[in-house]
This record gives C-alpha cells, sequence and structure tokens, in this order.
C-alpha cells in the first residue's frame, strides 16, 4: 500500500497489527498482538445492549532523528480507568495499558508518518463488556483492544480556522457520563453533527446542558479562549470531556507563555471578550475557530482566514514538544 503522507484525513486505514487481552474470571489474560481486525463477540454482550464500552484517542510522532515519541500515554490509561470505573468495568492496569501501545506502534512502525509531513500515527484503545449474559449489570468478561492507523488533520482546516454552529441539542448531562469517554456521547453527537455539516460548519458548539448559556465543548473536542487581557480560558463543567491536550495547553500557557491559565465559564453572551478561540484534543490538535454561528447571530473571533498569533505559538509549542524538536515538560514523553 502506498501512503499519501501530507495528504491524510482522519479515517480508517488498515495497519497489520493490533493487540487484544481478555478479561475473564477476574483478571487479564498475557495479551497478544494480532492481525485479525475483526472481534468476535457474543450476541449478549453489554457493550452491544447497554453501551458499556470505552475507549481513548493518543498519538505516536516521528521525529526528526527517526525515533517515535509518545504524549502523555499514561494519561490516557488513567482516563480509560475512570471510564472503566463509572460504568463499572474491569480495569486495564497502567503498565499494561502502557505496553500494549508501544507493542501496537512498535508491530507498525512503519505506518508512523515520516517527520515533516504533518502526520502521526493515531492510537485507539478500546475497553468493551462481553459475555453471555442480558442482564443490566456489570459484564462477565471484558475485551482491552488497542489498533492504530496514519492520520492527518480532524477538522479539514487543520491550522486554517473554520466555522461552527451552535447546536440546540446536548452531547451529555450536567452528572452523565460527558467527563467520561464513552461512546454514547459520541453517538448522542452524530445527528447534531450531522446537521451543523450539512450547512457548511465543521462541527457543533455544546452548551453547558443545565442552562444553555455557557460553551462546554466544539465537537469532539474542547473549546479555548484567548481574552483581551491575554489569558488562556476553557470551561470548567462536569460534562466536557477533561482532554489531555487541554491540560497540556492550560500548562504551556502558564509556564511556557507567561499566561494566566484558567477554567471558568465562557458565556455565549460575553463572546467579545475573546481575541482567539480554538478547539484542541488529541485529533483535532489545535483547530482555530473562525466564527460561531448562534441563531443569527454570527460572531467572528480572530479572522474566518488567519491563525491568531497566540493560538500559532500554543500550536508550536505543543507540536514541537510532540515531535521532539522542543524540550518536553518532566515525564510527557516516552
Ligand atoms: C480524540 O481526539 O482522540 C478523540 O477521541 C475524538 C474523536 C476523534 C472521537
Amino acid at each position: 500500500m502506498t501512503i499519501d503522507w501530507k495528504n491524510l484525513g482522519f479515517n480508517y486505514i488498515k495497519t497489520p497489527f493490533r493487540y487484544l487481552s481478555t478479561w475473564k474470571d477476574g483478571k487479564w489474560d498475557q495479551g497478544k498482538l494480532t492481525e485479525d481486525n475483526v472481534l468476535h463477540l457474543h450476541e449478549s454482550s453489554a457493550a452491544l445492549h447497554y453501551g458499556q464500552q470505552c475507549f481513548e484517542g493518543l498519538k505516536a510522532y516521528r521525529c526528526k532523528d527517526g525515533s517515535i515519541n509518545l504524549f502523555r500515554v499514561d494519561e490516557n490509561a488513567k482516563r480509560m480507568n475512570r471510564s472503566a470505573r463509572r460504568l463499572l468495568m474491569a480495569e486495564v492496569p497502567e503498565e499494561k495499558f502502557i505496553q500494549a501501545v508501544e507493542e501496537v506502534v512498535k508491530a507498525n512502525e512503519e505506518f508512523v508518518p515520516p517527520y515533516g509531513s504533518g502526520g502521526t500515527l493515531y492510537i485507539r484503545p478500546l475497553l468493551i463488556g462481553m459475555g453471555e449474559s442480558i442482564a443490566v449489570k456489570s459484564a462477565p468478561e471484558y475485551l482491552f483492544t488497542v489498533f492504530c492507523m496514519p492520520v492527518g488533520a480532524y477538522f479539514k482546516g487543520g491550522l486554517t480556522p473554520t466555522n461552527f454552529l451552535v447546536s440546540d441539542y446536548d452531547r451529555a448531562a450536567p452528572y452523565g457520563t460527558g467527563a467520561i469517554k464513552v461512546g454514547g456521547n459520541y453517538a448522542a453527537s452524530l445527528m447534531p453533527g450531522e446537521e451543523a455539516h450539512e450547512k457548511q460548519f465543521s462541527d457543533c458548539i455544546y452548551l453547558d446542558p443545565a442552562t444553555h448559556t455557557k460553551i462546554e465543548e466544539v465537537g469532539s473536542a474542547n473549546f479555548f479562549g484567548i481574552t483581551k487581557d491575554n489569558r488562556f480560558v476553557t470551561p470548567l463543567s462536569p460534562s466536557i470531556l477533561p482532554s489531555i491536550t487541554k491540560y497540556s495547553l492550560l500548562e504551556l500557557a502558564e509556564k511556557r507563555l507567561g499566561m494566566e491559565a484558567v477554567e471558568e465559564d465562557v458565556y455565549l453572551d460575553s463572546l467579545d471578550q475573546y481575541l482567539e478561540a480554538g478547539a484542541c484534543g488529541t485529533a483535532a490538535v489545535i483547530s482555530p475557530i473562525g466564527g460561531i454561528q448562534n441563531g443569527d447571530h454570527f460572531h467572528v473571533f480572530y479572522s474566518e482566514t488567519e491563525v491568531g498569533p497566540v493560538t500559532q505559538k500554543l500550536y508550536d509549542e505543543l507540536t514541537g514538544i510532540q515531535f521532539g524538536d522542543i524540550e518536553a515538560p518532566k515525564g510527557w514523553i516516552r
């Protein structure tokens, strides 16, 4: 297969190896790499009926010297276990998670896009409840799998701003499952997302489900804004997915860019205080938001065509660390 590394989108591409491990009778088996990309599941599996499943997303980066970086994989392991606990699933020990990710990346090394191509290897760990039981309770067996594929930009523009539509729908309830990475949140976002695409927007902006007055998320990414007084602001709420990229940016904005970096409410009726805005996440990296359509009103942030200077600096710092060009904070890179 020949791959056009510079023009990868965010699509499934079969790579040769994936990792599989099964939890049964209270323990995990040793796990192994396999070439088979089809899962064999019992028809009564809890993942299929009751949505007892969670997943993660992280990336491997090719560095200038040819080596490969993993970014904050331990944080993904921890977040998957927070999801597992909330859904009463078997947890995956952190070392097992990290070892599985490393094995999959090594085995598919030739699919890590070249340095400078803009591509990365997207890694998708997945934990599902399975086995023979139709009861609404914790599944008797679990499957943990990790697969990967080379990807490019998630939102079409990459680092070019795109526009978003404020949705009337919610993706999660205030103390429901919004803060964990479960498929149901993403299933709930499909229809609003499709409506946004049909109207030529990149995706939707979700508001806080309780009052619909504050911005919570940008499609499947987190929101950030840069205020006129140079603060990095990102919303805080129990129904937002705690993005590892977002927490990394909070730290970089403060420690490397000397900004005040805070999690606080972002009210729809006070967007004028933000000079720049963007979406951030593993898949989205940093995607500038050109404008937001809210009913009849269209609010433009920095520009509909150009990335703002602070967003650009944050992007350079984050991706510089990920690709090994800039020294990383301790423990961020493996
Ligand atoms: C990610 O950013 O890794 C995600 O999981 C979001 C989306 C692609 C589902």
